[in-house]
């Protein structure tokens, strides 16, 4: 369907304004009765290597805005595949805005596609909010851009004082995705809180792999050597479950450390029984018995027939959030709808409460997630 352009529906708000405050109404009040539906583009990897991510993501979302109802204002979605690249999801955001016209997006997932995404927003003025995307840099200088997930400086911190102060972990390697700017950030912040307490981390132990490797025996081996008291593996759950598996087949029994990019059930296929054992930070655990968390498990589990994970959860967060911004804004204009996201404060979601603080992020806790061969189960949540 197609929306009317930004100025005939102004217009058309001018004339019915004249028409309401002869009736004594207030513009705030008009203003907010004006805003029906809007247009929100959402980009997410479907497809590619992390498309649990993106499917994960879009049944949240689906979930939120059904469960909204019909009340205004509606959130009409227009849903573009990135591929998982930073290509993709740059085209896509420019399809968005140029020939579906959109007032605010959503997404990406990966930090380097909503990175690229990020700048073609920013350009276009079109609000961006990424619900999952945790590099510190996304939101910086870009005051079109904002998140509603924690950022890697405090993910990274979490999880290097639980080696320290949980596991007593005195030394720790680190594998890192190259390809990832996501995967860098979280090496720095992790490594500068676990040096700074005493913690050793020899340069030779912080070791490079790639999204396109399929064989990790080279790094495994070094750490084998060396046998650091924790690894520490900030990457997506392709490459993880790969590397669990291979450092199972070389007997290589050290405690393995992983962050929000492991969350995805695929995980569990890709490693098997490697799976097990590990401590995993991330945005929510489906086994929290908070009830409110307890309602959306059962329901999405009806209609997807799986557990949702933290993207499930990030996405029905991102959908109730976005329709309560735009409430918010009064209004389909996109530097309204900027306005209104960046104000938004003490929204409670499923993955904690929502305060946008002046760099546009989300502060909120971490939870620490232990593994099975199958699943995550909760442990504790960290406060920032
Ligand atoms: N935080 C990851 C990134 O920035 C994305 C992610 C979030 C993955 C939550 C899984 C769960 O790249």
């Amino acid at each position: 369907m197609i929306m009317p352009s930004r100025p005939s529906r102004r217009s058309a708000i001018a004339a019915l304004s004249v028409g309401i405050c002869s009736l004594g109404l207030s513009h705030s009040l008009l203003a907010r009765a004006a805003v029906t539906e809007v247009k929100v583009g959402v980009i997410l990897p479907l497809t590619g290597d992390k498309a649990t991510f993106g499917q994960e993501s879009l049944n949240g979302l689906k979930l939120a805005l059904d469960k909204a109802g019909k009340d205004a204002p509606q959130l009409k979605i227009q849903v573009e595949d990135t591929q998982g690249t930073p290509a993709g999801s740059a085209a896509a955001v420019n399809k968005l805005i140029s020939t579906d016209r959109v007032a605010v997006i959503i997404g990406e997932v990966a930090s380097s596609n909503t990175i690229a995404a990020s700048t073609a927003a920013q350009s276009a003025k079109i609000p961006l909010v990424t619900h999952a995307s945790t590099n510190d840099s996304i939101t910086l200088g870009k005051d079109f851009i904002s998140r509603i997930c924690f950022v890697d400086s405090f993910q990274g911190a979490v999880m290097a004082k639980f080696a320290l102060n949980n596991l007593k972990a005195k030394t720790a390697a680190i594998l890192v995705d190259s390809d990832s700017d996501y995967s860098r950030g979280l090496r720095d912040s992790f490594k500068q809180t676990f040096v700074a307490a005493g913690g050793v981390i020899k340069d030779e132990l912080v070791i490079s792999y790639s999204q396109k490797d399929r064989d990790f025996k080279t790094q495994l081996m070094k750490v084998r050597k060396a046998t650091p008291d924790v690894v520490f593996i900030p990457g997506y759950y392709t490459q993880v479950g790969a590397i669990l598996r291979q450092a199972k087949e070389l007997k290589l029994n050290t405690k393995f450390l992983g962050t929000d990019g492991w969350d995805s059930p695929d995980l569990f296929k890709i490693a098997g029984a490697a799976a097990a054992g590990h401590y995993v930070s991330s945005h929510f655990a489906s086994d929290d018995t908070d009830p409110r968390v307890q309602e959306f498990v059962r329901e999405y589990k009806v209609r997807n027939k799986e557990n949702p994970g933290a993207m499930a959860a990030l996405g029905y967060d991102a959908g109730f959030f976005m329709r309560a911004a735009i409430k918010k804004a009064g209004s389909s204009e996109p530097s309204k709808i900027r306005d209104a996201i960046a104000s938004m404060k003490n929204f409670d979601g499923i993955t904690g409460t929502i305060t946008i603080d002046k760099n546009r992020n989300a502060v909120k806790p971490a939870v620490i997630v232990t593994t099975t061969e199958k699943e995550f189960k909760f442990l504790t949540r960290v406060n920032p």
